[in-house]
Order: C-alpha cells, then structure tokens, then sequence
C-alpha cells in the first residue's frame, strides 16, 4: 500500500506548501471501514500549516485528485479526503506482484548489505534454558531474518555465559558430590543440581565460597585441572542448547562468549585509565556515572578480577572492528536495562561516536503462577520441557482429528513448538508474560496453529484444483480476470495483503516481530472469511482462477510471514 501512499503525495505536493512528498504519504491513514475508501487524508492535520478549514483543504485535495486515472472516486468528509483505488488495477498488481516474487515477496534491499550484529539467546553455561531464555531467543532470531529479509548483513552472536565465579563453584560441587557418569548422563540438569546443592551447602559451611573462590583463581590463571573441567561443562552444556536451537531452528554464526574476552581485557582497562574515567574506590576500579544519574560501572573487583561491565564492553569494541556494524542490538530482558546503560555511557566516555549504535531490544519478564523464573530456587520448567510437551500435546490432537495423517511426527513438531515461539511473539515485547500452557498451547484463537491451519488450508485448495499433485497456482490461458475478485471479502484480502511489506519495515524499525504477528492472524481471518463466502473451485474458469490467485498468493504471503517469525508452514495439518 506504500507505493500508493507516494503516488498520492507525489500528486498532492504542489499543492501543499511545507510538507514534502514523505511528510504528506505519513500523513495518509487506513480508514477503519471499506466505505471511507482505501487511503485517507486528515485534513485537520493541515489546517494550521495551510490556514484553512480541514473540510476546504478536503475539498480542494478532492478536486486536485479528481481525474488520476488509478482512482475510482475521490470524497471530501467531515475534513478527510477519502480516496478510492481503481479497484481492479489495484488488484491486479498486487497479485501479480505477489505471484512472480513468491518468496520473496515484502524483501527490500534497505540494508544495502550493511552489518547489522544481533547478540541473543547467550544463556549460561552449567544454568537451566529456561523459559525467561526462551524470548531472547525467539525475538534475536525473528530480528535477525527480518533484518536479513530486508537486505542487511546479520551476523548472529551468542555471547555465552560462560565465565565467572559460578565456575569455581561447581569445580567444589562436582568434586564433593558429584560423578563423571552422573553429569554425562544427566548433563545440565546434573551441574545445575550440584549448582544447588553448593549454595544449600555453602549456607551450613561458609568455607565452600573460599573454596570456589579459590577454584576461579586457578581457572583464571590457566590451571590445568580447572581449565579441563570448564571445558567439560561447557561442551555439556552445548550439546544441550543445541538440541534446543534445532527444534526452534535457530542458528548463530558466532559462539563468543565471555570467556572469549579473557586476553582482551586488559588493553581495554588501560584505555580507560589512560582517558582517566577510571577511579579507585576500596581497591576496586569503577568509572563513576553520578552525572548521568546512575551507579557506577564496575570494571575491576579487588581481587582484580574482571566483570561483566568490562566482558561487554571489551566485546562491543571487538565487534566494531570485526565486523564494523551499523547497529549492535541486544536482545535482554528488562531486568538488564540499567546494565546496558551504564556501559554504553562507558562507551561513549571513551569517546566512541559509534556508541549511539548500540541498542539494548529489552523484552518483558516471564513468570509462571506470578513466580518470577528464577535459576537459584530452581522452580523453572526447563525449555525443552515445554517443547516436548507442546508437540506431545500437538500430536495427541492431530491423532484424535486426522489419525490418517502420513508425517504425524514432523508436523506435531511444526506446529508444536510454532505455538510457543508465536505465543511469545503474540505481544508487544515490553509487555510481561505470565506463561500459562492453556495460553502457549491454545490451538482456537489468534494463535500459531491457527495461522499454520490456515496456510494448510489454503495449500490444500490449491491441491484441489490441481488434481492432488502440488500446491502450485493451476496454469490458465490468458489474464488474471481481477474483476472477478470485486467482491467485499475477497477486496478486503487483497488489502490485507498489500498491507505485509510495509507491515516488515516497521517491525524492523520498531524492532518488534509481533507487529509480524499481529499482521498473520489479521490476514488468516480475513482469507477465512472470504473462505467461507466464496466457493473456490467453481465451473466459470475466470472466476475459478482469479479466486485461486487470491488463495496463492494468501498462501505465498502467510508462508513468508511466518517464516520470517520464525515458524514453518506445514502444507498438511
Ligand atoms: N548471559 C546473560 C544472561 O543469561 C545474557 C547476556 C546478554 N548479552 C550481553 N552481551 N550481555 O543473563
């Protein structure tokens, strides 16, 4: 619908005085009901700038538009102009633009192959991927294929974990309590149970933490020992997250962590020296923030040792120069905000103009039962956990629905584990979620399996009309006749659809995949109801293949949509 919005304002700047063809196309709104036209324009907006009253400024933007040949009719109400497409040249280059770019239909070259770092997921080695893990993950990657989607370079980074002083204590736990059988079999679970267990010990037995303390210093000094179980724990750990990636289908071109930073420290310290940010305060360094109204940014302990203010930003100048990027996003939860604020300060202290290009994407909290998760008390239901759950719970209804079904497995596993990535997408991401399995796994109502359900039931149509071979568009002699498709239902879904590539550039630069979402579900209920209301597969071949148009090119777009969310689209459920 955008490149109507320019053509419009492309008519109406001479008129104008002040505003640009980009200030008039923002200027331009959906009406809320097909009878006030496709496009609209708020003329009390204008009313100030121009000095007149909106309904003369209606009336002579009215007039300006009367005789453009790609309008049917134009309307001065109440102050708005309303506009009117030609419906069926509309309609026509909509469809046929959906139709020859199929997968690539909303793709946009706005990235100009300029890099673009997403850092997410970063769980914590030897720590449960919890459901507080699970956002991260699935906000990092739908970021990652919309920016991709849109023609930038994205290099996806997991910053693991995995360093600090919970290393020293699970060297103790494992030692006390702990067996190699025992962890190789039972993997996180095993070192989060001695995680535990150390902290309940530690209670009755101050003397652990001195232990542990004393375990973190041979590890950070390079001892043997310490450095072959760290290695062990973190193999472990990968192994498990791994599976995870592969049932969300998450990928990452780069695992550096916070242990990959360990030699790149110290450089960085002594540059924050040497611009004199650094200070002194009981032996600890520290860059003070009072100015800026918050805490200080710790950047060495007493005991010298390094922190996670000093991990991220030694990481994001290392980015920098690595890959050079236009924007380094963090997908973190909120809990993390003040973080990221202090040290992007840091960054910008130190004189980095390229500070500005860091962004903290924070997302709410997840609780579950008004609990919030947390790692310690261990009340956590572990991600895979819930996956399983979903697609055993998927599969239970695809056998009471559709016993006949030939790939029972793979699709429970689609529509499964897309319940609970478009459960988590279904929000704007600031919001908290209250994880509830009725919610996650609910199969009627705005939901993944809907969208999915859909997507099958327009693929199936499609086979209908090919004789049961392939969901391809049937061939047919001569034009798509689009005035076949002038009915409300049936217009109403072509707009939906024109709706899906400005729909992907917002949620880019809002950087909120649910806005992705919130589009799918509105573009299944609007092909359902002209689902309901127009046969399909009827004998006049010109109405046939317009409306088989309009169901592939639903098809193509709901596919893209949720590919772009991070869902499959099963051509059977
Ligand atoms: N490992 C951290 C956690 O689980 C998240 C790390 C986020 N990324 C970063 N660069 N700080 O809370």
């Amino acid at each position: 619908m955008n490149a109507y919005k320019a053509k419009v304002a492309e008519e109406l700047a001479p008129l104008i005085e002040g505003l640009d063809q980009q200030d008039i196309a923002q200027l331009l709104e959906y009406p809320p009901n097909p009878e006030m036209g496709d496009l609209s324009l708020p003329c009390f907006k204008l009313s100030k700038t121009l000095r007149k009253a909106p309904q003369a400024i209606a009336e002579q933007v009215r007039d300006q538009l009367q005789n453009v040949a790609w309008l049917d009719k134009v309307e001065a109400v109440s102050g708005y102009c309303n506009l009117f497409l030609h419906k069926e040249s509309f309609i026509e280059g909509q469809l046929d633009e959906i139709l020859s770019r199929k997968g690539q239909f909303g793709a946009q070259e706005l990235g100009n192959g300029k890099n673009i770092v997403i850092d997410y997921s970063s769980p914590n080695i030897a720590k449960p991927f919890h459901v507080g893990h699970l956002r991260t993950t699935i906000i990092g990657n739908a970021l990652y294929r919309i920016f991709d989607f849109l023609g930038y370079n994205v290099i996806r980074v997991n910053h693991l974990g995995d360093w600090g002083t919970q290393f020293g204590k699970l060297i103790v736990a494992y030692q006390q309590w702990g067996s190699e059988e025992q962890v190789e079999q039972d993997g996180i679970s095993e070192l989060f149970r001695l995680y535990v267990k150390f902290h309940d010990e530690a209670e009755r037995e101050p003397e652990l933490e001195e232990q542990a303390r004393a375990w973190f210093v041979r590890l950070e000094q390079g001892d043997e020992e310490a450095n072959r179980l760290w290695k062990w724990f973190v193999d472990i750990s990968l192994k498990e997250f791994n599976k995870i990636y592969e049932l969300l289908g998450v990928g990452f071109d780069s695992y550096a962590g916070e242990s990959f930073y360990n030699d790149k420290m110290a450089p960085v310290v002594q540059e924050l020296k040497d611009k004199k940010l650094l200070e002194e305060d009981e032996g600890a360094m520290l860059v003070r923030l009072d100015e800026f109204n918050m805490p200080p940014a710790l950047i060495l302990k007493k005991d010298g040792g390094t922190l996670y203010h000093t991990r991220d930003i030694t990481a994001a100048i290392y980015r920098k120069t690595t890959y050079d990027f236009e924007k380094c996003i963090y997908v973190v939860d909120a809990g993390q905000s003040l973080h990221f604020k202090q040290w992007f300060k840091v960054v910008e202290l130190m004189g980095y103009d390229w500070a500005e290009d860091l962004e903290h994407v924070s997302f709410g909290k997840v609780s579950l039962e008004g609990a919030k998760l947390s790692t310690r008390k261990g009340n956590v239901v572990m991600l895979e956990d819930l996956l399983t759950q979903a697609i055993a719970k998927t599969k239970e209804i695809i056998e009471s629905k559709n016993p006949a079904m030939d790939n029972k497995e793979e699709v429970a596993r689609q529509v499964g584990v897309g319940a609970v990535i478009f459960n988590d997408l279904s929000t704007n991401r600031v919001k908290d979620i209250v994880f509830s399995w009725d919610e996650a796994l609910n199969f009627d109502g705005e939901t993944g399996p809907y969208v999915q359900y859909t997507h099958a039931r327009c693929c199936s149509v499609l086979r209908k009309a090919n004789n049961g071979e392939g969901t391809e568009l049937p061939a047919f002699d001569g034009a798509l006749d689009s005035s076949q498709l002038l009915n409300d239902e049936a217009y109403a879904a072509v707009k939906q659809l024109a709706l899906f590539p400005e729909t992907v550039v917002q949620a880019m630069h809002k950087m909120e995949p649910s806005l992705i979402s919130r589009y799918l579900v509105d573009l299944a209920q609007s092909f359902n109801r002209f689902y309901h209301n127009c046969p399909i597969l009827v004998e006049d071949q010109a109405l046939r293949q317009a409306r088989l148009a309009l169901v592939k090119s639903v098809q193509i777009t709901l596919s893209n949509g949720l590919r772009l969310i991070g869902l499959e689209s099963p051509e059977k459920i």
